[in-house]
């Protein structure tokens, strides 16, 4: 199955799962955003009150369960059967997530989640994330590492949220932003980078069409 992945990773706000899911439309194939486990398990975390610790967190995924389920061309996070996907956008979930984000006894349990969901997307799948390329598919034909200035990132970020972008929001948001990409850069397992052999895709100027036609032209090459 592996043949099939496009993995694209980048920091926060760099338009990742917006273009993911559009690049897998256009090719027929599945989506899968990885950060949505991980904020559905912050979100479990945050309800059931457990403490941040790998093994507790492992043991209440399992029991309530959390997880991806394959619903048309992409994947949706469940907790205990119940659509979690507005719930995790929420301000308390993202400011917790890369906390959750840095045990490896998480990592390793939504890595594994990832590996079996990927074996049911059979036409192909384009998975986003931070490791993606590095660490849960490195053997993945098209790795894309996408970036964006951090002030383009913010705005994007605020006019996605139906945000005013005056200059006040876009520095609290790119304050935000840039807590997070150091968390998610800097811990000690599978921290943000691109892969040795990722294309790196600077998004600064660029429309979300020309982005999402360059991601493209790429997969054409490959697929
Ligand atoms: O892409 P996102 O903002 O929804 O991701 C939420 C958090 O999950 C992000 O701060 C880092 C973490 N994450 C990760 O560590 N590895 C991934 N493959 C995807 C997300």
């Amino acid at each position: 199955m592996s043949e099939r992945i496009i993995a694209i990773d980048g920091p926060a706000g760099s338009g990742k799962t917006t273009t993911a899911r559009e690049v897998a439309a256009r090719l027929g194939f599945v989506h899968l955003d990885s950060g949505a486990l991980y904020r559905a398990l912050t979100l479990a975390v945050l309800d059931h009150q457990v403490p941040l610790v790998g093994e507790r967190i492992v043991a209440l995924a399992r029991s309530l369960p959390v997880r991806l389920v394959l619903a048309g061309r992409s994947f949706v996070p469940e907790v205990a059967g119940a659509d979690v996907s507005e719930a995790i956008r929420s301000e308390r979930v993202t400011a917790r997530v890369s906390e959750v984000a840095a045990l490896a006894e998480v990592r390793e349990w939504v890595n594994q989640q990832l590996r079996l969901a990927v074996g049911e997307a059979v036409e192909g799948v384009v998975v986003d994330g931070r490791d993606i390329g590095t660490v849960v598919f490195p053997e993945a034909p098209l790795k894309v590492y996408l970036t964006a200035s951090e002030e383009e990132r913010a705005q994007r970020r605020l006019s996605q949220m139906g945000r005013r972008v005056d200059p006040e929001a876009v520095g609290r948001t790119s304050a935000e932003l840039s807590r997070r990409d150091l968390m998610d850069s800097s811990r000690a397992v599978a921290p943000l980078k691109p892969a040795p052999d990722a294309v790196v895709l600077d998004t600064t100027g660029l429309t979300f069409g020309e982005q999402v036609e360059r991601v493209l032209e790429l997969a054409r090459k490959v697929f």
